[in-house]
This record gives C-alpha cells, structure tokens and sequence, in this order.
C-alpha cells in the first residue's frame, strides 16, 4: 500500500472534502490571516488547497500551519493564474501566438513558472486553449487564436515551458489546460453564454489542443463555466469521463472553475448545491474552486447515496497524487526557498523585450515608410495610448512587478536620443472628451513622422469583456482623422499602433495611414519593443493568428472555411457573398509584413506519392528581393479537394522559418508526416483516404499568395 493510500485510510470525511475544495486567499494581505478564514479551515484539515496568494513569505506561513499544526500535515496545493508573466509581463497569449514560434511559447512559460514558483506557488490556471473565431469574445486575448494545429503546438510548448523536466523541480508549476473545452464559439461572443456546435467542430476544432496538453502530460484541467448543448461543462460526464478520463487515459485533476459548480443551479440542470456537487463530483470533478459545494453538498449527498465514498476517494487520491508528484509532501518550503539573483531578473526583462518584439505584427507599410529613417528629427506621438504603462500590461497582469512597464513615448525617447519626441494625448481612450484634439492636431505639423497610438484599454479584453462593437472606442476615430487630415495637409508621414487584446474592425484606419503596427499587448518591455521595429533595430516578423475582418457582419471569419456548393463568384449572383462586404477579409490568418520582401520559387514535394507511414518533405527556395535583412515564416497549407466529407479550403499543417539577408535565397523545408492527412469521418472516426492532396506553401492563408504543388496519397 502506497504512503498516499495509508494517508487516505486515515482520513475523515471532513478532510477529504477540505482536499477537494478551493478557496481564495486575496494576494494583497499581508500578516498571519491571509487567507482570511480559511486559515483555521487550513489549521483543522478541512481546507486543502488555495489560489490567488502571491509572495514566498506568505505561502510559507500557510503551508507551515498545514504541515505543523493540521492532525495530517498534508501540504496545501496554492495556484494562481500566470496567464502571460508573472512578475515579468510577456506580450498577452493572443500576441505570442503571433510569433509562430514554440521555443518562444515554451521560454516565457519556462520563464514565468520561475517566477511563480519564486513566490512559492505550485501550480497555474493557464494555459488557456480555447480556439476563437469570434472577436467580440474578450477572451479572445488570452487563447490561441483560431486555429486549432496553432493551438495544438502551443498546448505541448506551454505545457514542457510550464512543468519542466520534473514536476517536482523547486522551478516547476502544475499547468492547467483550460477552458476544457469550447468555450470560444459562445453565442453572440458573449462570455459565459450557450454554446451549440456540431460534434465534428468540437471534434476537429477544439478538442485537439486538449488533447495535445494530455499527451504532453498536463497535471489538470479545468472544465469551462459554460454549457455545451444544454449540458454544463462543469457536469459533462461524456467529456470529463468518457472522453478525458477514458479515451485519453487523463489522469490528472479536473480543477472546476471560479464557482462553477454552484451555477450549475443558474444553469438550470440542479436544484440545490446538493445537486450540483453529486453532477460535478460524478462527471469527474475533483477540486471545487470556491463555490462551496463539496463540503456543503457532498457529507448530504453521502447520506442520501446520491454519491458513493469511493467516488469521493477517488478524487481525494487524484488531489494527493498531484501534490506529491510537485514533490509537496517532501518538501513544501521548496518553491520560495531563495530569492532570484538581479541577473536572472535581468535576463527575463531582455526575453521579454525580445519576445514583445516578435510578436508585433507589420499590417501596412506604404513607401518604406518602417523603419524610420536614421536622421528622424521631430517625432510627434501622438493618442491615448502613448504613455498609458498600466494598459501596456494588457489583462490578467496581477501579480506583475509594479513598477511602470515601457510605453511607446518612452521607448521612442530612449531609441532616438538625438530626435525631439513630443507627446500629445488628444483624446482619453474611451469617453467623450475632445478637447485634447486640437493641440494633437498642431502637434502634426512641423513633424517629420507621427506615431498614432490607438486602441482599447486592457480591461476591454479578458473574462466577462465581450465587445458588440470591437472598434476604437471613445472618440479616437475622431482624433485619428483630424492628425490623418492635417498630416495629408503637411505632408506628413502617420505610423499607426494599435493596441488591443483582438483584431479591432478598422478597415479605414488601415486605408488610412501610412503604416500599422499591430502590437496587442506587449508587456513589461512595450515600448522598447515596439521602438525596435519602428527604428529597424529588428525587422518585424510577427503573422496574425487570427483573421482581420473589415465588416462587423462577417463573424464569425475564419480562413478554414469549407467551399460550400456556390463558392464565391463575382459574376454569379447566386453564389457565398455579402451585397454589401467583400468576403476577404482585412489581414488574413498568417498575415504580416517584414523589412524584407520574399519572393517563392522551385517548390518541391517529396515523395510524390506517399503512404500513411511517410514523412512527405517539402521544400521551397525563398529569396529576400528587398534591401533588409529580415525573417519569413513560411506557411504549409493542405487541401483535400474530394473526400467522403467536405474539408476546409486551406488547413494548416506546418510553419518554418528562415532568415534572409538582402538579395540571399535560402531553402525553407518543411516536414508533413502523411499521418497528419487523415481527417474525422462520416461516423467521426480517423480515416487515411487515398487521392490527391494539394500542398500550399507561402507567406499566410491567402491563395492567391501560396505556391502550390501536390502529393498522391496511397492507401
Ligand atoms: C476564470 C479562470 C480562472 C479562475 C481563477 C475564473 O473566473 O474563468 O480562467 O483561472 O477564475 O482565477
């Protein structure tokens, strides 16, 4: 019998419900009751694990009254959420997406569970791997994007970033995939709202980043607040046991979210907290996170043998396991124990510039006006965004160091030392106060470049910041045309920088300036981020991991569309379109500019005809035609023309990179392991058609820029 069956054996029923519960202990006080009540729940057995506590020092407190003062000295289990840094803000997960890069995605999260592990914590409410398609989502900020092979690589990326070698490491965190699962498609964009989408979409399109954080071993999940089909997630007994439990073998926790179990009530599917703990408990949940329901609900549910103690233990041993696993039970002082030294800190800082940097996306760049030119003299920045550091931060930045992050004022002072930067705010970011406008206005003229920084502030985005109007908010479309009207008058060139946490619809703003940086959220090092690609210290590389739309009316856009029977033909009324909207989107997937520009020749498929067991190499020779140095991310595209079921247009199978100095050429290679063509059948289950596959290769998820070739797939 293991040490953690024994400990079991002697477990009363109280303490076993006190390791299936959750509560939050609030970060910001300090001194021996930080977690308020819950310390002499945590004293008595009855409270096993806590989230929202910060620091070493306090931690230690806490699990020092669990392991010296509770009868069994179990450990506690505290999580908090690291959604992008935790000390050191990284750019907003929806940026870092942009980066196409796993070592990026792995590095942050290797870097913010150091950080989160230095303030004692074992375990973290990310990542979040909910595909998006619909930008009226605030969620959008913290997820993948929309694409789920995108999503897929950064579920295994953060999951080894998060945990490292060894759960037990003094630097290591449990992760927890979330919102398990399908949260994104929520009606209206509207957080928290119905959802109802075919089992093929949750099949293709939102299970398999869950299932790529399973295979890489991700210590728990977290069940989304919303219901699927009428059935809460919270509840779901096909997908928490059926399927996570059974078809993928998880054996980790299933973490309910801030309440969840509770609003099984709200939802309608339970009467009483009594109800709503035997649903969740039997479906699998085993941690309650703050709504109370195990140890009110369950000792009831017991007596009435709505639920059984084996079903209970279950959860019980799953909790336990966890904790010794993140080595808790040897050593619960482990993570904190020292402090990390000024290099470490400053280390971190150069990644997240660096990081902030990649993922700023190039949308326009008319006439080589990036990077400015060496001999700027005047630069006008101008918007409510220039010097604003909190919102530089973006959402879900709790715990980060408090000391203001780098704005693009700030940035561009530092960068261009012998440049007179001058700053104007002209308008708040929302409200309706335009008095600022016409000394921003003024601000124009006599410039020899002005920096327009618009967008929304970082709560707009996040949990519970659904948008029905995803635009620049306040009046900066106001501000935005009078600074374009008179830098037309002037003869001035206008950058635009837009922050936001999802693509804003702003299809005349893009028509508009001069060039558009997309810059999300950047993080701690915003501003020298975005001072490096606007003065050419880096060349931009970031690509959108989420279509742009111009119209409101076109969410849900996404490229992996299927061709329906009347795809789209200008000349043929009777085919898929807006009378009043192209159906292009502003920026597709993929999209972004560079310093360099790239031209494809010569691509090659190798074999030409291959079987399920193949690796089919692909390789296309990419010259930089333009005058900079720069990096191409190279996109690989399939499309299955005939199948038993109708496949999307484009789906994305394989990204690369490759770096050009002016003029050079280089190969970028990519590998397609014909295993990734099969695809859900008629009956949903895996099948390997033979038939022709087309391959496209290319700068994003626009045809009319890819080359393509083809691959004869054998049964
Ligand atoms: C969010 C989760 C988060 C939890 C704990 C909830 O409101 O939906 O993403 O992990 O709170 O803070």
């Amino acid at each position: 019998m293991s040490a953690i069956d024994k400990l079991l054996g002697r477990m009363t029923l109280a303490e076993k419900l006190g390791q299936l519960t959750m509560t939050s202990a609030s970060y910001a006080v300090t001194g021996p009751v930080i977690a308020g009540d819950s310390t002499d729940s945590i004293r008595d057995g009855t409270l096993g694990n806590l989230l929202n506590l910060v620091g070493a020092k306090h931690v230690h407190e806490m699990q020092r009254i669990a392991v010296e003062e509770s009868r069994l000295r179990i450990p506690l289990l505290i999580g908090f959420d690291v959604i992008h840094g935790h000390r050191t803000i990284f750019p907003v997960p929806l940026a870092e997406a942009a980066t196409f890069d796993p070592r990026v995605w792995e590095l942050t999260a290797r870097e913010a569970a150091r950080e989160t592990a230095a303030d004692g914590l074992a375990m973290t409410f990310a990542p979040m791997l909910d595909v998006s398609r619909d930008l009226r989502w605030g969620r959008t900020v913290e997820g993948p994007g929309e694409d789920p092979w995108l999503a897929e690589q950064i579920a295994r990326a953060k999951v080894r970033g998060f945990q490292g070698a060894d759960l037990a490491q003094h630097d290591s965190v449990a992760a927890t995939a979330k919102h398990f699962c399908a949260y994104g498609p929520v009606a209206g964009g509207r957080d928290y709202a119905s959802v109802d989408i075919s089992e093929r979409t949750l099949r293709e399109v939102h299970l398999p980043a869950f299932a790529a954080a399973v295979r890489a071993g991700v210590a728990a999940i977290m069940p989304a607040f919303t219901e699927l089909g009428g059935i809460p997630l919270t509840m779901h007994r096909p997908l928490l046991r059926d399927y996570l439990r059974g078809e993928l073998k998880f054996d980790g926790v299933i973490v309910s979210d801030y309440n969840a179990i509770r609003e099984l009530i709200q939802h309608g599917v339970a009467g009483d907290i009594v109800e709503a703990a035997v649903l969740a408990l039997r479906a699998g949940v085993d941690i309650d996170m703050m709504a109370e329901a195990y140890r009110k609900g369950l000792p009831v549910a017991l007596e009435r043998g709505l639920v059984t103690m084996d079903e209970i233990d279950e959860c019980v041993l799953r909790v336990l396991r966890l904790k010794e696993r993140l080595g808790l039970f040897d050593d619960p002082y482990r993570r904190g124990a020292s402090a990390e030294t000024p290099d470490v800190v400053a280390a971190r800082r150069r990644l997240a510039r660096d990081v902030a940097a990649k993922s700023l996306v190039l949308a326009k760049n008319s006439a080589g006006t990036l990077p400015l030119d060496a001999k700027v003299r005047r630069v006008s920045v101008i918007g409510p965004l220039a010097d604003a550091w909190r919102e530089m931060r973006g959402p879900w930045a709790a715990a980060g160091y408090e000391e203001p992050s780098v704005t693009t004022l700030a940035g561009l002072n530092e960068a261009l030392p012998h440049a007179a930067v001058s700053h104007a705010e002209g308008v708040p970011i929302v409200g309706t106060n335009v008095s600022g406008i016409a000394a921003a206005v003024e601000a124009v003229s006599g410039a020899d470049v002005v920096v327009l920084c618009l967008g929304e502030a970082a709560e707009m985005s996040g949990e519970a910041a659904s948008r029905a109007f995803p635009e620049l908010p306040g009046e900066q479309r106001k501000l935005a045309e009078a600074v374009l009207d008179r830098a037309r008058r002037d003869d001035v060139r206008v950058v635009a920088v837009l922050f936001c946490g999802r693509p804003l619809i702003v299809p005349w703003l893009a028509e508009r300036v001069d060039a558009l940086l997309i810059a999300w959220f950047p993080g701690t090092e915003a501003g020298n981020a975005i001072a490096d690609v606007l003065t050419g210290r880096v060349s931009p590389s970031g690509r959108t991991p989420i279509t742009w739309p111009r119209a409101l009316g076109q969410i849900p856009i996404f490229y992996s569309q299927r061709n329906s029977g009347r795809p789209e033909n200008p000349s043929d009324h009777f085919t898929s379109k807006y009378l009043d909207s192209p159906n292009a989107p502003l920026f597709p997937f993929g999209f972004g500019l560079t310093y360099g520009r790239f031209a494809y020749a010569n691509m090659t498929v190798s074999p030409e005809t291959a079987t399920l067991e193949d690796v089919i190499e692909v390789s296309v020779d990419v010259t930089n035609e333009g005058g900079r140095a720069a990096e191409e991310t190279v996109f690989l595209f399939t499309r299955d023309r005939v199948a038993c079921v109708a496949r999307p247009t484009l789906e994305l199978k394989g990204v690369t990179k490759i770096s050009l100095l002016p003029g050079e050429t280089g190969t970028a290679r990519l590998r397609l392991p014909a295993s990734d063509l099969r695809f859900l059948g008629l009956d949903l289950e895996p099948v390997h058609e033979p038939g022709e596959i087309e391959i496209h290769v290319g700068p994003c998820a626009d045809l009319g820029q890819l080359v393509s070739s083809r691959v004869m797939v054998r049964a």
